[in-house]
């Protein structure tokens, strides 16, 4: 595995999402898809028939296809993102689940969102603000998109606030040398106060935490440990034996995984 050149290091927090070796690619489908635990994680935005919706960095789609059965034949989902691929597979979601007419996608390609001032109900931006240039925009577009008395509601992570266990110095190594494919790794701390300055009201704030003992977070990990290694900044044997420490504990059963979610919900 080729490791990246120090210039690539700088802008690997987007190249990685346009640029998916077909490994990647499949793991991503798989953790993208929607599950019935993902309810918490939308019920802020307050979701009802007839809304225009727009999803920021929709991915391959399992959200934004989600997002349309609730809106109706009167409502209509506008699936962003920066990678082509992902635009494709969202529109043959919506084809395969007769949902054509209620989803149409664009591609995102600089700060600026391709839609009018105040043209959604709703915008929703799912695990996306931690590898944007630069948060404080994309959030200030939010606003701009939104009508008066419409909502955004942003959730994601906050690499700083991850429990692992076996923790200790190789997690904290890996986590460390992975933070190259993260713009801002501390995202969740800083949402609050993005949505403050960028003017939205009625914000509502939420940390959602549960505990993985099953392994679900395994592909997480494992997608840390592919940063990592590109990076350059880790032994490959360091990180073999990060992997082999998950695979003991999940055998032992001594694995323990937390991943909070920060969920953010302002009024426009
Ligand atoms: C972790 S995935 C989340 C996908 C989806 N929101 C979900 O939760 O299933 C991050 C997504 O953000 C997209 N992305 C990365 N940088 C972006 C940017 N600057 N603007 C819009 N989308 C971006 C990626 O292409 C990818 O689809």
């Amino acid at each position: 595995m080729k490791h990246l050149e120090s210039g690539d290091l700088t802008t690997y927090y987007r190249d990685h999402w346009v640029e998916i070796e077909p490994e990647r690619l499949a793991r991503y489908e798989s953790m993208f898809q929607w599950r019935d635990g993902h309810e918490a994680l939308i019920a802020p935005a307050q979701i009802a028939e007839g809304q225009v919706i727009a999803d920021y960095g929709c991915g391959p789609g399992a959200l934004a296809i989600e997002l349309a059965r609730r809106v109706g034949d009167e409502g209509r989902v506008i699936g962003l993102d920066i990678n082509p691929t992902f635009l494709e597979k969202t529109q043959a979601l919506a084809d395969q689940q007769q949902l054509t007419e209620r989803v149409e996608t664009k591609l995102i390609e600089d700060d600026r969102i391709p839609l009018p001032d105040q043209s959604v109900d709703r915008i929703l931006c799912k695990n996306v603000l931690e590898y944007v240039p630069d948060p404080t925009a994309t959030i200030a577009e939010f606003y701009r998109v939104v009508r008066p008395g419409g909502i955004a509601h942003v959730s994601d992570s906050d690499w700083g606030a991850v429990i692992f266990e076996p923790s200790g110095e190789r997690f904290a190594r890996i986590m460390s040398a992975a933070g190259v494919a993260f713009r801002s790794p501390l995202i969740g701390r800083s949402l609050y106060g993005m949505f403050r300055s960028a003017g939205f009201s009625d914000i509502q704030v939420q940390v959602l935490a549960s505990a993985d003992t099953s392994g679900a977070l395994h592909p997480v990990l494992t997608n840390m440990a592919s940063y990592a290694r590109l990076s350059g900044q880790v032994e490959e044997s360091e990180i073999t034996a990060f992997l082999d420490d998950i695979d003991r504990a999940l055998k032992e059963e001594t694995y323990f995984a937390v991943l909070p979610q920060f969920l953010v919900t302002g009024r426009v």
